[in-house]
């Protein structure tokens, strides 16, 4: 408590060190943060402070945080919208524009090298990708340093259940299928298409399913061992928080955060 409330008091300075399209309608930044005492659980947003622009933006981070660790890092994905803080991301951002990120947020996964081992299941929805594939990547990291050096934390499965409305809407495919992948036996996912209406490509029709993210698809991973996180539009973050709580999975077990 005392450590989270240090690390969210601090304003660190940073400098945009790039940027690229992630699909039509959302702009992928990397950040170089300045502070040394910056840092932030997986799954965590930043408050984006831009010189001349009086909103604030809240941006989840969608990397790791061994990307901070060792190259002072971190990834936004931002939509594009007629928030202020996105029209100056996608309209006036450059490279080396200056800005200052404060994290917060308590829709993280952050276990302890001590901890029992769980199961993850991510439940995420247009751009709630962002703080999933966060969390996706620091599980991939901890599973791959417990590999390794046969110490730390042992993650459990890691299932990601993904919706958009298209495959160009659907974000971070080629990292996502990268990951699972690598780590075939530990982690899977599968992609949904609400409104596809051009072919898929044969790359990726394995991983899709046409159609919304069904009910069924997540009774079936409810287990005592199971973490839930789920992130997207609110009808779909009630939706499956609900149905979880009436799984009587405990509500310790379930994090959401709304995202549109
Ligand atoms: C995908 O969906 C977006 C958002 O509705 C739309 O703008 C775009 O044209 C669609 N792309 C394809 C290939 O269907």
């Amino acid at each position: 408590m005392s450590t989270q409330s240090a690390c969210c008091m601090v304003v660190s300075a940073a400098k945009v060190c790039g940027a690229a399209n992630e699909s039509p309608s959302v702009k992928r930044l990397r950040l170089l943060v300045a502070d040394k005492d910056f840092s932030f659980k997986a799954g965590q947003w930043v408050d984006f402070f831009i010189p001349g622009v009086s909103v604030v933006g809240g941006f989840s981070i969608c990397s790791s945080p061994r990307l901070l660790e060792e190259e002072r890092m971190i990834e936004l994905a931002v939509k594009y919208t007629n928030h202020p803080p996105a029209l100056w991301i996608h309209n006036q951002c450059t490279l080396d524009s200056e800005v200052a990120v404060r994290v917060g947020g308590e829709f993280f996964f952050d276990p302890q090298p001590a901890d029992a081992p769980r199961n993850l299941v991510l439940i995420a929805g247009g751009v709630g990708i962002n703080p999933l594939l966060s969390i996706l990547r620091h599980a991939a990291d901890l599973h791959r340093e417990w590999a390794d050096k046969g110490g730390g934390y042992e993650m459990g499965t890691i299932k990601l259940f993904y919706s958009a409305q298209n495959t160009s809407e659907l974000l971070f495919k080629k990292n996502i299928l990268d990951l699972v992948n690598e780590f075939p036996e530990k982690i899977v996912c599968r992609l949904h298409v609400t409104k596809q209406t051009t072919q898929i490509s044969a790359e990726l029709k394995p991983y899709i399913t046409e159609g919304r993210i069904t009910e069924k698809e997540i009774s079936d991973h409810v287990s005592k061992e199971t973490l839930f996180y789920i992130c997207g539009p609110p009808p779909m973050t009630d939706f499956f928080s609900k149905q979880l709580e009436n799984s009587r999975v405990p509500p310790e077990h379930i994090c959401f955060e709304k995202w549109w």
